[in-house]
């Protein structure tokens, strides 16, 4: 695992650098990423390159073993470059110009930025593509993040409706497939579109109506600008490739901002990069963004590229917690438990200046190694222990399936909003299917699901033909969906079907819709599942699409007008099964429902016992388990076992149970039946 920080040469003093290389050599890291803000070094004038610096350091770290992730920097043009093309500025949805003086403040479809993004790209492959100290390239700085990724200057108004007019290829057909005779809202050409002022960037102004604008042409803003970006991304990626054959990736925000398709953003890439902050003090660690990643490239590694640290200051005010002591060692594991091949801190040393002052690193600004730089030693070292894990393949038999479609849409149309979150939504499912034992691969609509037997197809607002079609064949060959509310409403127009719902999939559930509404807090209403005898009481929860039809109930609702009516549903479809949640339900009742739904589809339970704010992870190496366990909470723990285990790094064998420590972890490996 490349394990390591971010780190700014370009910052310090000679003495201050001397002293924090010996400190980055001495801590055992092999891995260090660095330049991705300093271009006006890189190129002080228009065609004056330097490297030399970056290089001094990269060789004297190349020396030592580590390698270095060396960063575009456009994330933050020079001065010199915006004073010569203010054109090349970003606009927000209110028109405003983002100023130089931040970051982040450029249009990614400026030709004129793309042309000079596309020569720095070249200059730095040139000088580091070939340099055996490097590991790879990352582009730019989290694309899309702090607001800007709804660009609204003129050439993206100009270039959104060259893009429409491509896609739909008359006026007449778009003004047809996006409805716009409702409000009177015919356009007579292309060019008469405005984007919309609405969009789901985080943290855009947005005061006008949400419903204001249309909700066919504010899906087409968000496809637009998630290709434009990818667009601007590949441009570098193609500079850089034509120089070297190091991996070369980009640092998503994860689950943050989520307005790039990183499916389709990661194709032209070499893995998926992505940076993850979570809370380290007495934190479970979700892991379901380390889920994402791994099935963003279906299962290919993927790069954490910034990590969690520390506490103490933090750039936006109030601050940020300490991590307990071992949970920086506890969180990088989790993560190469996961399926990380790289994991870096950010960052390594503490900022006095700039808008990051005093941010939580590794040392503190007085360049004393205390505990969180001696954890992060040790982590290094332990990492070398596990290396032979690295080959551990996953072998996940459920699977969660997502999709950007669904997600821009339920953010343009929100469903309950806020308590319904589609990707949180993802997230619970996967830590209720975790919790039951069972761990989930998260894909999206192009994967291969042939391998899993299990497919849970989330709330899927948005559905094309095909992708029905593929529901229905992998529920012909044996396998079982479950789909949740909301299933097949509207079509890839974001316009909703008139078919009866789910739409275009009534045969593969066995069920119609028969009606919907929001579930709040004074319209719960009970539901009984029966799962095979087993019974449970529950509420509905979020939503509820009523379901009639030929299908088995699994759930039904007990009170209210809705009593008898059918709410979970069951139907045989070939050789498999297609079952229909209409609602949310409680933990309890949602867990025994997939718990049964993973009994249906014949998937086996890990062998480690599920345990509350306890984590397991199974991996497969020739043919034997690995399990790696989690303790997560807060105080010394023991967690059962189905089989005898031995603990791969002490050696020793245990026959009922495994001892944890407070932020502890343990791997251990199924014991041969011969030996236990
Ligand atoms: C990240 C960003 C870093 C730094 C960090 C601060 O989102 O990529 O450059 O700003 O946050 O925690
Ligand atoms: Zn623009």
């Amino acid at each position: 695992m490349y394990y390591g920080v971010a780190y700014y040469p370009e910052h310090k003093t000679v003495e201050e650098l001397e002293h924090d290389l010996a400190l980055l050599i001495e801590s055992g890291i092999n891995t260090v990423r660095m330049g991705e803000f300093a271009w006006c070094r890189m190129e002080p004038r228009e065609g004056v390159y330097d490297f030399e610096w970056l290089m001094r350091v990269v060789e004297r770290l190349g020396e030592a073993g580590i390698k270095s992730i060396i960063c575009t920097p456009t994330a933050c043009p020079p001065a010199w470059l915006v004073s010569a093309h203010p054109e090349v500025l970003y606009v927000d949805n209110r028109g405003r110009k983002r100023p130089f003086g931040g970051r982040r403040f450029y249009c990614y479809n400026s030709p004129v930025y793309r042309e000079y993004s596309r020569k720095i790209a070249e200059q730095i492959a040139l000088r580091f593509g070939h340099s055996p100290y490097v590991a790879g390239f990352q582009i730019d700085n989290e694309p899309a993040q702090e607001a800007s990724g709804r660009c609204h200057c003129p050439e993206c108004r100009r270039k959104f409706a060259g893009w429409l007019a491509d896609r739909y290829g008359s006026i007449h057909e778009y003004n047809l497939r996006s409805g716009n005779i409702f409000w009177g809202q015919d356009y007579d050409s292309f060019d008469q579109i405005e984007p919309p002022v609405n969009t789901i960037e985080v943290s855009a102004l947005q005061d006008m109506p949400v419903y204001y604008e249309n909700p066919t042409l504010r899906l087409e803003f968000e496809r637009f600008c998630s290709q434009s970006q990818i667009e601007y991304q590949n441009i570098q990626a193609d500079a850089l490739r034509a120089h070297t054959d190091y991996p070369v990736t980009t640092n998503g925000t994860g689950l943050a901002t989520n307005s790039i398709d990183y499916y389709e953003s990661t194709k032209a890439l070499d893995c998926y990069g992505f940076d993850y902050y979570p809370g380290l003090r007495d934190a479970a660690v979700d892991s379901f963004p380390y889920a994402f990643a791994r099935g963003i490239k279906e299962g290919k590694p993927f790069w954490v590229m910034e990590f969690m640290s520390g506490g103490g200051h933090r750039f936006g005010g109030s601050g940020r917690v300490q991590p307990n002591p071992g949970a920086l060692k506890q969180a990088v594991v989790q993560s190469f438990a996961h399926g990380a091949e790289m994991m870096l801190h950010f960052q390594f040393r503490t900022f006095p200046f700039g808008a990051e002052q005093l941010n939580y690193a590794i040392v503190d600004m007085d360049g004393v190694p205390r505990r969180r730089y001696f954890e992060m030693q040790e982590t290094a070292g332990l990492l070398k222990h596990l290396e032979p894990l690295e080959k551990a393949g996953f072998a996940n038999q459920a699977a969660i399936c997502v999709d950007y479609d669904t997600h821009w849409a339920l953010r343009i149309k929100p469903v309950n909003d806020p308590d319904f979150v589609y990707l949180d939504y993802a997230g619970r499912l996967y830590r209720l299917l975790e919790e039951q034992g069972i761990n989930v691969d998260v894909v999206g609509y192009e994967a291969d699901f042939s391998k899993y037997r299990l497919l849970i197809v989330l709330s899927a607002f948005v559905v094309s033909d095909e992708f029905r079609e593929k529901l229905k064949s992998f529920a012909a060959a044996g396998g079982v969906v479950l789909a949740t509310f909301l299933t097949a409403a509207k079509n890839k127009d974001n316009v909703g079907y008139t078919d009866s719902l789910p739409a275009g999939l009534n045969d593969l559930f066995g069920v119609t819709v028969e009606e919907v509404e929001p579930v709040f807090a004074q319209n719960h209403t009970a539901v009984r599942l029966d799962l095979d005898g087993e019974t449970c009481e529950s509420a509905d929860g979020c939503w509820c699409d009523l379901l009639s039809g030929s299908a088995k109930p699994l759930g039904t609702y007990t009170e209210d007008y809705k009593a008898g009516g059918m709410i979970v549903s069951e139907n045989g479809y070939g050789e498999g099964l297609g079952c229909y949640l209409g609602t949310d339900l409680s933990d309890e009742a949602l867990g025994k429902l997939l718990s049964y739904l993973a009994g249906r589809a014949g998937i086996e339970k890990n062998k480690v016992l599920a345990a509350p704010k306890i984590e397991t992870v199974r991996r497969v190496l020739e043919g034997r388990e690995y399990y790696f366990v989690f303790n997560f909470t807060a105080k010394a723990a023991q967690v059962s076992i189905q089989v005898p285990m031995r603990d791969y790094l002490t050696g020793e064998l245990y026959r009922d149970r495994i001892p944890l420590e407070r932020n502890g972890f343990a791997v251990v490996a199924a014991e041969p039946e011969e030996n236990a």
